[in-house]
């Protein structure tokens, strides 16, 4: 049987994720992985990798759950196996705390992660500037590790790499039989699509060995990240804004709340600063459509927009992205339109 030649272009958490997923399931398809950036290059990389998702507005609910179920199933039997170290998974408990009393009390994914609960009034007292909190235990997925340990289980399923800049899908759908696109932000030049836009982070990496659990404020602009090389802390959420330098005054702010949240932080010492821009769009995308070329229609699945849920959502995406090219290599393409 002739190989089903498949291009995944992208190769953040997004990327790897749906190329590990369609070359393990699908032995007959050969899959090649394109990008620009690889680890450590990616958004993703920076990430702090925590699991908890906020709603996209037009997905329904139980689609975002099955999304966050299978990711959380996914990592969480990485975190229990003894890869757990070197894919960077691993359990991580905390707090999310609110300074109004949120509309939603309670979000969708409150009974898939572990013992989530109303904080009590004492510990409500370390915040004095808000009113409300949640307690939790979920995951916690670190690129820097996560990515490469993908990268090898897809060169192990026979996966191969490409590393190189897209212009032009057209030029590269005659060469493949199905495509892929998981470009996150990259997808606003990549597919034209205007709906994706930046949300730039800003994070600081603080060496503080002594904290062990996460504090992250329910507007997403403070949080705290103990992780296994560094703390760390932010942040920002700027929508719109392409700008990749570090600016001083971002910095200086994410001290300054961090610091109020997490006094003894004050002691650490900051070894490193980071920006990345989410793949912001209102709703998160994982659809298909089909790319003529030469009277070929190709393919194409889109896997992008992930916004501030990129690692989260990242293993439930690939399984839906993985659905529907499986059903595409079955089903007969619509008639080219002539
Ligand atoms: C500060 C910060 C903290 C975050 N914390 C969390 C968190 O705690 N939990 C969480 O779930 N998410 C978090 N996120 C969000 C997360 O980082 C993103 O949702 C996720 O990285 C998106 O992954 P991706 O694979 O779609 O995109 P990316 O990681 O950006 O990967 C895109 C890939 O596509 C490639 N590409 C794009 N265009 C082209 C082209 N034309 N040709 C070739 N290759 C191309 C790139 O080179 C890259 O390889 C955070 C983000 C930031 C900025
Ligand atoms: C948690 O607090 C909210 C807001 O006060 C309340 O509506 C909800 O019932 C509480 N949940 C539990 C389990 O106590
Ligand atoms: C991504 O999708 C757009 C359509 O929205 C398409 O034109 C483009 O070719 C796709 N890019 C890749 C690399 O698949």
């Amino acid at each position: 049987m002739q190989r089903v030649k498949v291009l995944v272009v992208g190769a953040g958490v997004v990327g790897l994720s749906t190329a590990v997923c369609i070359a393990e399931t699908l032995p007959h398809c050969s899959v090649t992985v394109v990008a620009e950036k690889f680890s450590p290059d990616t958004t993703s990389d920076g990430a702090a990798g925590i699991l908890l998702a906020t709603e996209f507005p037009d997905i329904p609910l139980e689609r975002q759950r099955r999304w966050f179920k299978e990711s959380f199933d996914h990592l969480l039997a990485i975190a229990d196996s003894p890869q757990a170290g070197e894919a960077g998974v691993y359990l991580s408990s905390g707090y999310h705390i609110f300074k109004d009393v949120p509309c939603d009390k309670k979000p969708y994914w409150a009974d898939l992660v572990f013992g989530f609960r109303n904080m009590t009034d004492q510990e409500m007292k370390r915040f004095p500037n808000h009113k409300f909190g949640q307690a939790f235990t979920t995951l916690k997925c670190e690129c820097l590790s996560y990515l490469p340990w993908l990268e090898k289980r897809f060169r192990a399923a026979g996966g191969q790499i490409l590393h190189e800049k897209v212009t032009d899908v057209h030029k590269l759908a005659l060469n493949y039989d199905a495509i892929i696109n998981c470009s996150g932000v990259g997808s606003r030049f990549l597919v034209h699509d205007e709906k994706v836009y930046p949300v730039r982070g800003q994070m600081l990496k603080v060496n503080a060995p002594w904290l062990k659990n996460f504090i992250r404020d329910g507007d997403g602009k403070t949080y705290i990240y103990p992780g296994m090389r560094y703390v760390s802390i932010g942040g920002t959420r700027q929508a719109g804004d392409w700008r990749m330098e570090v600016d001083k005054e971002d910095s200086e702010g994410i001290l300054e709340r961090c610091g109020r949240l997490e006094p003894s932080l004050r002691a650490g010492q900051v070894t490193g600063e980071w920006v990345g821009l989410r793949p912001g769009r209102a709703n998160l995308r994982v659809e298909r459509e089909y790319l003529p070329v030469r009277g070929r229609q190709v393919p194409l699945v889109h896997n992008y927009g992930h916004g501030g849920c990129g690692v989260t959502l990242s293993w439930g995406t690939a399984l839906d992205a993985l659905d529907l090219l499986r059903q595409s290599l079955y089903e007969k393409p619509p008639l080219a339109r002539l």
